[in-house]
């Protein structure tokens, strides 16, 4: 197991932006970018944070929103840190601040995701759509779910 601090969970800024795209990276075939990320920063529509292991990013969540839909664009925790509850507690901070803004939440994940599936129904997240071939790199349907929040 992985020597660690106390882990934090802080929000989107300039200082740990850089990270959270690394970390996209380790954890995506086709992640976005550092320059989208950074780009978000200045989205008033968006939300995102980053859970820290003394200074290096090992979580992290972005969501947009538009009036009171949320879409849950990437969550990823660092593989060494899986299943200690950190994508859970990276969620519950984006719920606790939505809270009174948004009513529903949205996301897609890939049809063999089995973890990212299976923690999403844990969170409350039901099937609502599926989009054969949706993803690339391999190619894959797309589970579409929702929650009420
Ligand atoms: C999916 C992912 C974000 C989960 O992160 P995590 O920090 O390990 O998740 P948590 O520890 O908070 O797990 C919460 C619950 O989700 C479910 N879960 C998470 N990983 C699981 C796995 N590998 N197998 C089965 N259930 C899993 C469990 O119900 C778990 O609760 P439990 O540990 O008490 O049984 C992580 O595996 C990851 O980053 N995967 C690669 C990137 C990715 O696929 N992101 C989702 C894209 S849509």
């Amino acid at each position: 197991m992985t020597q660690r601090a106390e882990l934090t969970v802080e929000m989107f800024s300039a200082e740990n932006i850089h990270g959270a795209a690394e970390l996209a990276k380790r954890c995506f075939t086709t992640p976005w970018s550092e320059s989208i990320y950074r780009r978000e920063l200045e989205n008033p529509q968006s939300i995102g944070f980053v859970c820290k292991d003394g200074t290096a990013v090992i979580g992290m969540i972005h969501c947009n929103f538009v009036l009171d839909e949320l879409t849950l664009n990437t969550l990823c925790v660092d593989a060494a840190y899986r299943r200690q509850g950190i994508a859970r507690r990276l969620w519950n901070a984006v719920t606790e601040m939505m809270q009174g803004v948004c009513t529903v939440c949205y996301l897609e994940v890939r049809e063999h995701n089995d973890a990212a599936r299976t923690l999403y129904e844990s969170l409350g997240f039901v099937q609502n759509g599926y989009r054969p071939r949706y993803y690339s790199e391999p190619e894959e349907a797309a589970v579409l779910m929702e929650k009420q929040l």
